[in-house]
């Protein structure tokens, strides 16, 4: 018998589904694709030279809590990015290297949701819409998902004070994305310090994801550790409680196929995630741990990066105009398009432009009879420069 939650509360994946929706439609010449969240440039040829060089050490069982090196770089980049005192972080418990953080996403939930919680089963808390994995990680550790419209009403983020306390009394996961995807809206950091304080009066772990971090317009995004260190009531005993982050070397670094990542915070909560890691999670290659390494300490390649999406999303904004009730995300590489019906507008750009994009309602769930990515379409600003302008200005004649 296979596990019916499985079969009955995780959908088809969102990019499946895109693929039923459009076959019956003619095959493109020349499609460009903007469904997935994949960047098209170049993994730094320094990163490809270490997993070269490196390759001969694959005969070894890497170290599952990560490579000293690498976790002293992460502490590095962390301290630096946040502008943590030097020495707020340990590389021995603060950290955990990760094979992505799609991993982490998913697995906090295997760590964080008991069988009961209050004598009811456990509710996660978690944005809509959403990176899937949160979806999957919530279900399959039997907890029972709860969904937070993040619309326009909301400023693109969840509105945590609407949670009835019933809910909160049996809440033991909170996920946020900041920037989120797909709306690209950064939480403050007052945002997340009140989060931080709901979460630990409830005894609830706080997962904040935030792989699109080093990707934004104007301003910088707050981080988690940062919020909860300037909140700190423990004389440093404690500053992480409750609190973890996610990061991801795909996104910031070209990097997806490394699949490198890693979480930080609650060093509790962070030695329980390397405990499950240890029974079950994967190892990363070492030429892959000292390829990560190098690429939290450099930053000249991610923000050549970040500059190259702050380019496309200026490209977006003088293309489109406010078609699709265009709006300048504060971060990540994605437009979340109003065009009325985003599975009708997938299917013409796809059929009249070649341009495949993915219905917004495919990454959120109805909540009281209302999808709210319904009327959305999602667009990955992940290729080049020209072949994004293309894609754009062919968009904007289609809509
Ligand atoms: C919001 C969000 N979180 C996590 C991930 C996982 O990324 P990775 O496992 O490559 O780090 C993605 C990937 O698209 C994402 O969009």
């Amino acid at each position: 018998m296979i596990n019916p939650r499985l079969v009955h509360e995780l959908n088809e994946y969102p990019f499946a589904r895109l693929n039923t929706l459009i076959a019956d439609l003619p095959q493109p010449a020349k499609p460009i694709i903007l469904s997935v969240g994949e960047p098209q440039g170049p993994v730094p040829q320094f990163a490809r030279d270490i997993v070269v060089r490196d390759l001969g050490m694959s005969n070894k069982y890497p170290p599952n809590q990560g490579t000293p090196e690498l976790c002293k770089a992460i502490v590095g980049w962390l301290e630096r990015r946040y502008a943590l005192p030097p020495g707020t972080l340990d590389w021995q418990k603060h950290v955990l290297p990760l094979a992505g953080s799609k991993e982490g996403v998913y697995n906090i939930a295997t760590v964080a949701v008991p069988q009961e919680k209050n004598g009811q089963k456990p509710a996660v808390l978690i944005p809509n819409p959403f990176y899937q994995a949160y979806l999957g990680g919530a279900v399959l550790s039997g907890g029972e998902p709860v969904f937070l419209n993040a619309n326009q009403a909301t400023g693109f983020l969840p509105d945590f004070d609407s949670v009835p306390a019933e809910t909160w009394k049996r809440t033991s996961l909170v996920y946020l994305c900041s920037p989120g995807n797909p709306q690209g809206a950064s939480a403050s950091l007052a945002y997340m310090q009140k989060l931080i304080e709901q979460c630990r009066r409830h005894d609830a772990v706080l997962a904040i994801d935030e792989c699109y971090t080093e990707i934004y317009n104007e301003t910088v995004p707050a981080g988690g550790l940062e919020a909860a260190l300037a909140m700190d009531e423990t004389g440093g005993k404690n500053p992480f409680a409750n609190v973890v982050v996610f990061h991801s070397l795909s996104k910031r670094s070209n990097a997806a196929g490394l699949r490198s990542g890693f979480v930080a915070g609650d060093p509790y909560i962070v030695a329980m995630m390397l405990r499950w890691k240890t029974y079950g999670g994967p190892q990363v290659l070492i030429p892959i741990q000292n390829a990560a390494a190098a690429l939290w300490n450099d930053e000249a390649h991610v923000r050549e990066i970040r500059a190259g999406y702050q380019e496309r999303f200026r490209i977006a904004k003088s293309v489109l105009h406010n078609k699709g009730g265009f709006f300048m995300p504060d971060g990540g590489f994605f437009l979340w398009l109003d065009v009325g019906d985003g599975e009708a507008a997938t299917r013409k750009l796809w059929a009249e432009g070649g341009i495949k994009v993915l219905p917004g309602g495919y990454v959120s769930r109805e909540v009281d009879g209302v999808n709210p990515g319904d009327r959305y379409i999602r667009v990955a600003l992940v290729q080049d420069i020209e072949t994004t302008r293309a894609a754009l200005t062919r968009m904007a004649e289609i809509l």
